[in-house]
């Protein structure tokens, strides 16, 4: 039996983007794998009144559970209203590599869906996406497509080098495929190694605004947008960690983009970064502590201090769940 994600409370991503790309802010998109992770995030965007889509990976529905990551997204609907702000909620599959996936993600409640295909050829990137979006839009669920390789690791694919959007593709990707939104490769990466020490790490931002040329107002995600904020690897370093050379995209440009098209901004790393700094403190500091609400409370406290910081001084959603 198939559930309507309307029936969970939760929201696509259509008005969102509308609002973000008017309003010149981005829609923040949170990896979650468990309830800790959760319960920041919603607890940091109720308090920041930002809307927010919550994202399932691959990885996370192995590790978590499809059908109980979906309750959890369920009840997080309702745990917003709880806490007196029922922020629009959307639950987004990250990094969906097939239809039946995305199909799955579909019937089963959730309300977005990325059907990255940018590994692929060009014409079957298209020809996939198309057979997705055709799909999904029966469900009025929106559907995230991309163009050019991100370098890094995307669950199991590692990617040497970038391969950047080719604006001249973007149109007619677009208009092939139906999607609701592009993501793109401008030089974010994923994961908590992004550039060479030494260097002085910068996104495309020309390439962006000539995509936004070709395709005015349609709205354009970044994946690997994690910051790795230093203070926090200093932490992690600190308390026995071992992170060389760890660093992410400047706040500061990632503000720049959400100037532009650019409505979506995905992070996932730097959680895993505050999760683990706070957990290394306590192990370390209290080392006879063995409860884990001990160490996992302390970690989520982190999690919402990053998302609320990340909703309010880096993508500007905050102030905008009522838009
Ligand atoms: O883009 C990748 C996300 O950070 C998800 O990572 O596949 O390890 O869950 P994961
Ligand atoms: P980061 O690894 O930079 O957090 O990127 C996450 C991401 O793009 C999820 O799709
Ligand atoms: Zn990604």
């Amino acid at each position: 039996m198939s559930t309507h994600y309307t029936q969970l409370g939760l929201v696509n991503t259509r008005a969102m983007f509308d609002k973000a790309v008017d309003g010149g802010y981005a829609i923040p998109a949170y990896n979650f794998n468990n309830m800790e992770q959760l319960q920041a995030i919603i607890m940091a965007c109720v308090e920041e009144d930002s809307p927010v889509i919550l994202q399932v990976s691959s990885g996370a529905r192995k590790y978590a559970n499809q059908t109980l990551l979906r309750y959890m997204a369920q009840g997080a609907v309702e745990y917003a209203a709880e806490l007196g702000n029922p922020i629009p909620i959307c639950l987004h599959l990250d990094h969906g590599d097939t239809f039946e996936l995305c199909k799955s993600c579909i019937d089963m409640g959730f309300s977005s869906v990325m059907i990255d295909g940018s590994q692929h050829p060009y014409e079957k990137n298209v020809e996939l996406t198309a057979q997705v979006v055709e799909y999904a839009h029966k469900f009025d669920v929106t559907v995230e497509g991309e163009l050019g390789v991100l370098a890094g690791i995307e669950d199991d694919v590692q990617a040497e080098k970038h391969v950047y959007t080719q604006p001249d593709e973007v149109e007619d990707f677009v208009k092939k495929t139906g999607v609701d939104s592009l993501a793109i490769s401008i030089g974010t990466s994923h994961g908590a190694f992004k550039f060479k020490p030494g260097t002085d790490p910068k996104i495309r931002l020309d390439i962006l605004h000539e995509i936004e040329k070709r395709i005015p107002r349609f709205p354009i995600v970044l994946h690997g947008s994690s910051s790795v904020p230093q203070d926090i690897v200093a932490e992690i370093n600190q308390f026995g960690g071992k992170l060389k050379d760890a660093i992410g995209i400047s706040e500061e440009q990632l503000r720049l983009a959400t100037k532009s098209a650019v409505c979506k901004i995905n992070i996932d790393s730097d959680g895993r970064l505050a999760m683990t700094g706070a957990i290394r403190r306590v192990f370390v500091e209290k080392p006879a502590e063995f409860d884990p609400r001990k160490y996992l409370g302390p970690a989520r406290q982190a999690l919402k201090d990053l998302y609320k910081h990340k909703c309010r001084t880096v993508l500007g959603s905050a102030g905008h769940a009522k838009d």
